[in-house]
């Protein structure tokens, strides 16, 4: 038991707060109040298919601010728009192996919203824990491509 212990411990320890997710219905314009309020640009945008959004990643100090529009209503981030309007939707931790990390989650029975790893922003692989598993929040957690 200890060595799979150890291990889990190991996979599962948060490595950096990799980013903030924020919901906004129009990209282009939550982008220009970044701009022009906080003088802020994005290192980036992209389609991700996967999540039905398109992300545009702010970096600020070591960490991202994403923003995420949704490709459709029916999507989950467009249903999040539609139940709870703009706002915070998910923070995202960096991992070292996002497979190690849902192995321990299920080990001590969290609920997961995704029981494997998929394609995020940047080449990442992502995963997300229900926010019914911590006081409402969603956690996503990141693993970083090797590059
Ligand atoms: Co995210």
């Amino acid at each position: 038991m200890l060595p799979v212990r150890a291990n889990s411990l190991t996979a599962m320890k948060l490595l950096n707060l990799d980013h903030v997710g924020i919901a906004v219905r129009d990209l282009d314009h939550a982008l220009d109040t970044y701009r022009e309020r906080y003088r802020v640009e994005p290192l980036y945008r992209e389609i991700v298919e996967a999540q039905g959004v398109e992300e545009a990643m702010i970096p600020v100090g070591g960490s991202f601010v994403q923003l995420l529009q949704p490709l459709a209503g029916d999507t989950p981030v467009g249903r999040f728009l539609e139940s709870r309007g703009e706002g915070l939707h998910h923070i995202a931790f960096v991992v070292s192996s996002v497979d190690d990390a849902l192995d321990h989650l299920r080990e001590e029975g969290a609920r997961l919203v995704d029981e494997t790893a998929r394609p995020g922003g940047r080449g990442t692989r992502i995963a997300f824990v229900h926010p019914a598993d911590l006081a409402g929040t969603l956690i996503e957690l990141v693993e970083l491509p090797n590059d």
